[in-house]
């Protein structure tokens, strides 16, 4: 069983997966265009959080069309059946359940969730087995490149000397608790082993976008309680981040790159 170091017991989830998804939606909804979602197709929108692609999918497919969403917890997935007759909900682990399998789906798309899970591997195998003979995967994680280099494009420097320690504990605590901080560069190679075929895709890295800002400082706010208690960082330190990325009106923030990797099931 996953343990998701980010589950939704936390009261502010849903406001900082909304405000992933008003960053992030507008290049995976390209990506799936570009995959042939269209009228009529069966997908499925695994660790589907709080449900904004299973929406785009439920609207693009249409009344022929089939959505399945999946989460560990759905809760923030309750309204979706009631709001779109053609989702489904469905509480499932990536990592352990088959029991998709059979089903045939023309698009799976995770989004976020791989990075998380222990065997990514082992999700990827039950990912191929769920998709029809020719359905395409499109999964999307990121990878926290800019903690190797040692600092994170934000402008201007004072910001950044006041957000990269910070966001540096941060991720050294994810990465503790299991979150693979590269698992985005990794993505590709992985699919591939996994025995997609026809793998490619490319990686967007968002520039002064304030959803990704503002989702950012909510990850810090989640995380402070666990950093505090761990002495990696102390309450001012927490204070001067949440500051730069808050409240300093001339803040430019470049994000983690996003992986976008699609792969297609050949037999
Ligand atoms: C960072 S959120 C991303 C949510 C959504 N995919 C998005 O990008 O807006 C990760 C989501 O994956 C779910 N999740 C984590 N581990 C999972 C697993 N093993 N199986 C299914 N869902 C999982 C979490 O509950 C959460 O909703």
């Amino acid at each position: 069983m996953s343990a998701y170091i980010a589950d939704q017991t936390w009261p502010d989830e849903a406001r900082r997966l909304n405000a992933l998804e008003r960053a992030l939606d507008e290049s995976t909804c390209r990506h799936l265009v570009r995959v042939g979602v269209s009228a009529g197709m069966r997908c499925l929108e695994i660790g589907a959080g709080s449900g904004s692609i299973a929406r785009w999918f439920s609207r693009t497919v249409g009344p022929t069309g089939q959505v399945t969403a999946t989460d560990l917890d759905t809760t923030l997935l309750e309204a979706l059946p009631g709001e779109c007759a053609n989702v489904r909900v469905l509480r499932e682990d990536i990592s352990e359940s088959v029991r998709l399998v059979g089903e045939g789906f023309d698009v799976v798309h995770a989004r976020l969730v791989l990075g998380h899970v222990a065997q990514p591997e082992r999700a990827l195998t039950n990912i191929i087995q769920v998709l029809r003979k020719g359905g395409v995967a499109l999964i999307e994680d990121a990878d926290f490149l800019w903690s190797d280099v040692g600092e994170q494009p934000l402008y201007p420097a004072s910001a950044a000397l006041a957000y990269f320690p910070v966001w540096r504990a941060a991720v050294d605590y994810m990465h503790r608790r299991g979150y693979a901080v590269h698992w985005g560069r990794q993505l590709a190679a992985a699919m591939r082993s996994a025995g997609f075929e026809d793998v490619s895709g490319e990686a967007v890295i968002l520039i002064g976008d304030r959803a990704l800002q503002g989702s950012m400082a909510l990850t810090i706010k989640r995380f402070a309680p666990a950093l505090l208690q761990e002495g990696s960082v102390d309450q001012s330190a927490i204070d001067a981040c949440l500051a730069a990325l808050e409240d300093h009106p001339g803040t430019t923030f470049t994000g983690s790159p996003v992986f976008s990797v699609r792969g297609r099931r050949s037999r």
